[in-house]
């Protein structure tokens, strides 16, 4: 059985972001969806929202799973009895980024290993804080986000 990790912090989670998700479930047995806690960067959104959006918006994919970690990540894949990282690549822009991470995560444990998909080039310039800005200044996100986050996103920066 093949499972894979897909970690990120999801504040919120966007159209670019399901879309890995629905590639990295077509590619392994099973995959985690994990929220990083509130250690890794200020959230707009609480741990438990952004895991409760999470899983309403991977609910019709039965091999996929939502958990949350605090911590190192590779730690959090080990406890899940995982070796395989996941994670997506927009553009060139995200490359060095997601360059270093996976190598520092290779250098902390040798038998983990990161496995990146493409994402979608529809959604290659979608990213949660532009979103989140747009909405904050009264912009329509509609064909960035699903429409239960964009109206979590209204709540949240129309108040
Ligand atoms: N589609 C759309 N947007 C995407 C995307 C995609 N496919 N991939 C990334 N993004 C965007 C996000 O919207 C987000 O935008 P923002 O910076 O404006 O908020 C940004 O790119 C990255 O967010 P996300 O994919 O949620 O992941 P992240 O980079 O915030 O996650 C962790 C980083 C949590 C995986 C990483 O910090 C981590 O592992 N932390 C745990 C601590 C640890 O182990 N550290 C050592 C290893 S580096």
């Amino acid at each position: 059985m093949s499972k894979a990790v897909y970690p990120g912090t999801f504040d919120p989670v966007t159209y670019g972001h399901l879309d890995v998700i629905r590639r990295g479930a077509q590619l392994f047995d099973s995959l985690v969806v994990s929220v990083a806690g509130s250690s890794v960067k200020s959230a707009l959104f609480s741990v438990e929202e952004r895991v409760t959006m999470m899983k309403l918006l991977t609910a019709d994919l039965p091999n996929v799973t939502v958990a949350s970690f605090d911590g190192l990540v590779i730690q959090h894949v080990r406890d899940l009895d995982s070796r395989i990282i996941l994670r997506g690549i927009r553009t060139v822009g995200d490359f060095e980024y997601e360059l270093q991470m996976a190598l520092t995560n290779r250098n902390l444990d040798h038998s983990i290993e990161t496995i990146f998909v493409m994402s979608s080039e529809k959604y290659s310039f979608v990213r949660s804080s532009t979103i989140k800005e747009a909405v904050r200044l009264g912009g329509d996100v509609v064909d960035m986000v699903p429409p239960l986050v964009a109206d979590a996103l209204k709540k949240k920066l129309r108040k």
